[in-house]
């Protein structure tokens, strides 16, 4: 359906949960590449089995580590841009909503951006943890080499990143799941959805009822089921978005904010 701002406003303003899932189109602002998007994606140019799956960290932990120090060198970089931006402003913006981001991105910038409740269910490369999952995790200093060995146990040390073939950390991911049922409305940001299971939140928010709004210059298989398509980059929506939501909320704190009453 054709969408104008306009049409998210008032659900928007009167939600009580807001949903904003995010993938790598949001951070393709920022300098990111993603890892599908014709020739540019990361996925074009390497096998993430080889560099992003247990077997490929088994066969050769080198190859895996020193892809992951690109893509931790590629971060410390970058800024989070103005779709980061906005999205972490709605906060502020909608006193009277809880709004949680669910993100398959490892880049940390939504953080960087000021959101403060991010469920990163495919991990993060700005931390290293133990591969046995003794409890060991510490964040990775950009430029600082990390260690190999878990300094706990013994076992190896890896990016603690969720690689191809892995589970996703249950506990965030049942937050994931619970933000994703109560949500009023739900974003679904610069992914392809068709990576499982993240791709299965979008469709559960539909079938509990949210409103359902695709941020993506281009189709994707899921884009049939959004009740609006907005077909432009994330960090051109979120901050028209916010201009015109804040008019009819009032500035963040302002007189006319509508107040959350706990
Ligand atoms: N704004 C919004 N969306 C954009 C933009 C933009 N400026 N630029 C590109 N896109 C869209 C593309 O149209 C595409 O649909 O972002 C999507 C990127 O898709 P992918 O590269 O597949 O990235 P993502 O969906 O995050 O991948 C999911 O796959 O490889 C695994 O773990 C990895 O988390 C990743 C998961």
């Amino acid at each position: 359906m054709k969408i104008t701002i306009a049409d998210l406003l008032e659900p928007l303003a009167r939600a009580g949960e807001v949903v904003v899932f995010t993938g790598a189109g949001l951070s393709a602002d920022s300098g990111i590449p993603t890892f599908r998007d014709g020739s540019t994606g990361l996925w074009a140019n390497i096998d993430p089995e080889e560099v992003a799956s247990i077997e490929g960290f088994e066969n050769n932990p080198d190859k895996v580590w020193a892809w992951h120090e690109s893509m931790r060198s590629l971060f410390a970089e970058v800024q989070p841009n103005t779709g980061h931006e906005g999205i972490a402003a709605l906060e502020a913006l909608l006193p009277n909503a809880r709004v949680t981001v669910i993100t398959q991105n490892i880049d940390g910038l939504h953080q960087a951006a000021g959101s403060t409740r991010v469920l990163e269910i495919h991990g993060s490369v700005l931390r290293i943890r133990c591969h046995r999952h003794c409890g060991f995790v510490e964040h990775w200093l950009a430029g600082h080499a990390a260690p190999r060995r878990c300094p706990s146990c013994g076992a190896p040390a890896r990016p603690d990143v969720v690689w191809f073939g892995e589970a996703l950390d249950q506990d965030v991911f049942s937050l994931a799941a619970q933000a994703t049922l109560d949500a009023d409305v739900f974003f679904t940001v610069g992914t392809s959805a068709i990576v499982q299971p993240a791709a299965s939140l979008a469709m559960a928010a539909k079938e509990y009822g949210a409103l359902l709004i695709e941020v993506n210059p281009y189709e994707t298989p899921f884009s049939v089921h959004a009740d609006y398509a907005v077909r432009s980059g994330a960090s051109e929506f979120f901050p028209a978005l916010w201009k015109d939501l804040s008019k009819i909320v009032g500035e963040p704190g302002g007189q006319n904010a509508s107040k959350r009453v706990d």
